[in-house]
């Protein structure tokens, strides 16, 4: 494995890779005016909102929100993750990606290298058994499994027998086998099989490295399954059975769904839905989410019909909501009584279960339906109630279409201005109206205030090169101005990388808290573009911001004064700020 890509080649790359070019044999776009469009290959749309900007080497869906570099793009529209983006990019501009550290870098990982061995010898072992345990076999044709699928997912078993995988990887390999979770010690000392007389489902990881296992019984019993135990590469709440498998079967994934249990990932698969994933007997995890919208724009929950897969259903949703960024959907799938996915695909046919896959229902439809099932929408008490929880989900929820599309939705239920209702639901918590007014028209397009340190960021984002026309960087930061800590990175990094572009900018950002509310920024459009007048504009940003800034040490200074003495420092500091005052 190689070390990490050197910041300055993702630097070079973006400066080199034309984002028209990337786009456009993906998505055929056309020339309007500097900007090229097309209709949006990340929600569905007959007019066309998705622009993309030569000059910032960006795309932005004015529909769904979407935007980001060229690397980006990638990453969303091929489903790649940051590495795989880089080097498709890097290979379509014939440059070989770099490696920090040359061929054999050091590794953090190389302590678990030993564990990763006995998973997979012991994946393979149990495969082999199969082949030679016709009662396992039995049972998963019974089931209605192929030769294929089982291959596919590498199902095995695990013999009965106290120690046939501690006999058969030896001695020398226990000490990595307990780690893994494989044995377990026995009171007096020496070891034994975790797992006996199962049929096993190797649980892989993104790269398809075998990291545990879940077993299950053949016959009656309990527990009906067993799994193993978290271990230092395996962690069940991020993990997700069958993404692997899901991601080798289709190069273009759009959806995946999420069900309960490992038979029931295997059971679609057989019947050719190679997108499903199942949790690890967890509830879904925000970590969970976060890794699949990371892939796939839309992800579909499966869950029983009945009060307890209701409930798990809104936990899901109360996690999905925060890593619902633009342009992402979540959907619900609620079965009959009495099935799963695996017993329901066999009755309905990948046809038939696809439909109802289709006809899932939304998350505002869910979120909407949920809340109206908690309380009384007829009380004021009740509305005041569901406004409450209202504020809870809503809270974590970025910007953009769903929120608005939820606020209005909720407006209309609480017979409520969508205004007021925003207002009920901002931190100050307004007390709703006993007599609720009459819903309003839909809200105006949520524009973007730009504060000096707004505009400023903006501006360098938009043209790094602005940085240099400050000598030295200005005295900026203040606790009490959100964001100038971030403006004063960014002129940093700008001065010390003099060719950064936009793009190469944002990218240095992606993994970073304040990342979306760049690429936020980078969506603001200056009225005039020519570079006098951009300079002009982002030093007037920055005089406000000092003068700001002075004012309110000043205040500081001068409060201070007046409750103890200052010492020399802040003294000259106070009486600079003074003359300084007094000559402006
Ligand atoms: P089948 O009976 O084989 O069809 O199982 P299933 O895949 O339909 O599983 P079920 O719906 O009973 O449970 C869903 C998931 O919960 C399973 O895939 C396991 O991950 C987990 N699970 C179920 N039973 C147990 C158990 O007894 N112990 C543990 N640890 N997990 C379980
Ligand atoms: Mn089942």
């Amino acid at each position: 494995m190689a070390g990490r890509i050197p910041q300055h080649f993702i630097d070079e790359l973006l400066a080199r890779v034309d984002i028209v070019d990337v786009i456009d044999a993906r998505v055929p776009l056309k020339k309007r005016g500097r900007e090229h469009v097309a209709c949006c290959p990340f929600h569905s749309e007959k007019t066309p909102s998705f622009y993309v900007s030569p000059q910032k080497q960006f795309y932005h869906c004015f529909g769904c929100g979407a935007h980001g570099t060229a690397l980006g793009f990638l990453m969303e529209y091929e489903h790649m993750d940051f590495v795989e983006a880089v080097e498709q990019l890097a290979g379509s501009l014939g440059m070989e990606v770099p490696r920090e550290g040359g061929e054999t870098p050091a590794r953090p990982k190389r302590e678990f290298e030993g564990l990763y061995a006995v998973m997979e010898q012991a994946a393979e072992y149990y495969r082999q058994q199969l082949r030679h345990g016709p009662r396992a076999v039995d049972y998963l044709k019974g089931r209605g499994l192929s030769g294929q699928v089982a291959g596919d997912y590498g199902l095995g078993y695990a013999p009965a027998g106290w120690d046939g995988l501690l006999q058969h990887l030896g001695k020398e390999a226990t000490d990595a086998m307990h780690q893994a979770g494989l044995l377990i010690q026995k009171d007096g000392g020496g070891y034994y099989d975790r797992f006996r007389d199962r049929v096993m489902f190797p649980i892989r990881d993104r790269r398809g490295r075998v990291i545990a296992f879940g077993g299950r019984i053949l016959d009656q019993g309990e527990p009906k399954y067993l799994n193993s135990p978290e271990t230092p590469i395996f962690h069940k709440g991020r993990e997700l059975y069958g993404l692997y498998e899901a991601r080798k079967a289709s190069s273009r994934l759009d959806r995946i769904l999420v069900v309960e249990g490992y038979m029931d990932v295997i059971a679609l698969a057989q019947h050719g839905i190679t997108n499903a994933v199942a949790t690890l007997g967890t509830a879904t995890t925000a970590q969970h989410l976060e890794t699949l919208y990371r892939l796939v724009p839309s992800v579909v929950f499966c869950f029983d019909g009945d009060r307890a897969g209701r409930q798990a259903a809104w936990r899901a949703l109360e996690h999905a909501l925060p890593a619902l960024r633009d342009g992402l959907e979540a959907y619900f799938l609620f079965l009959p009584e009495g099935e799963d996915p695996d017993t329901l695909v066999r009755q309905l046919g990948r046809e038939g279960f696809e439909a109802a896959v289709d006809g899932a229902m939304g998350l505002s439809d869910f979120l909407i339906q949920g809340l109206k099932e908690r309380h009384n929408v007829l009380s004021h008490e009740g509305r005041a109630h569901l406004a409450d929880d209202a504020r809870k989900l809503i809270r974590d929820l970025s910007p953009g279409f769903l929120r608005e599309q939820l606020l209005t939705e909720l407006a209309r239920l609480l017979n409520l201005t969508p205004d007021r209702l925003e207002r009920h639901l901002g931190d100050a918590g307004e007390p709703l109206p006993a007599t609720a007014a009459r819903p309003q028209r839909t809200p105006a397009r949520h524009q973007l205030h730009m504060t000096p340190v707004r505009l400023a960021i903006a501006l360098l984002l938009l043209e790094p090169e602005l940085a240099s026309t400050l000598e030295p960087v200005p005295e900026l930061v203040s606790p009490d101005i959100p964001g100038t800590e971030l403006l004063v990175e960014l002129l940093e990094t700008a001065r010390q990388n003099p060719h950064l572009t936009t793009a190469a900018m944002i990218e240095r950002f992606r993994e970073r808290q304040e990342y979306p509310h760049l690429l936020k920024l980078l969506e603001w459009e200056p009225a005039a573009s020519d570079s006098d007048t951009l300079r002009r504009m982002f030093l007037d940003a920055i005089a406000r911001l000092v003068s700001k800034r002075a004012e309110q040490r000043t205040e500081y200074l001068l409060h201070k004064s007046r409750v103890q003495t200052l010492d020399p420092e802040e003294k000259a500091e106070l009486n600079a700020l003074l003359t300084g005052r007094a000559t402006r």
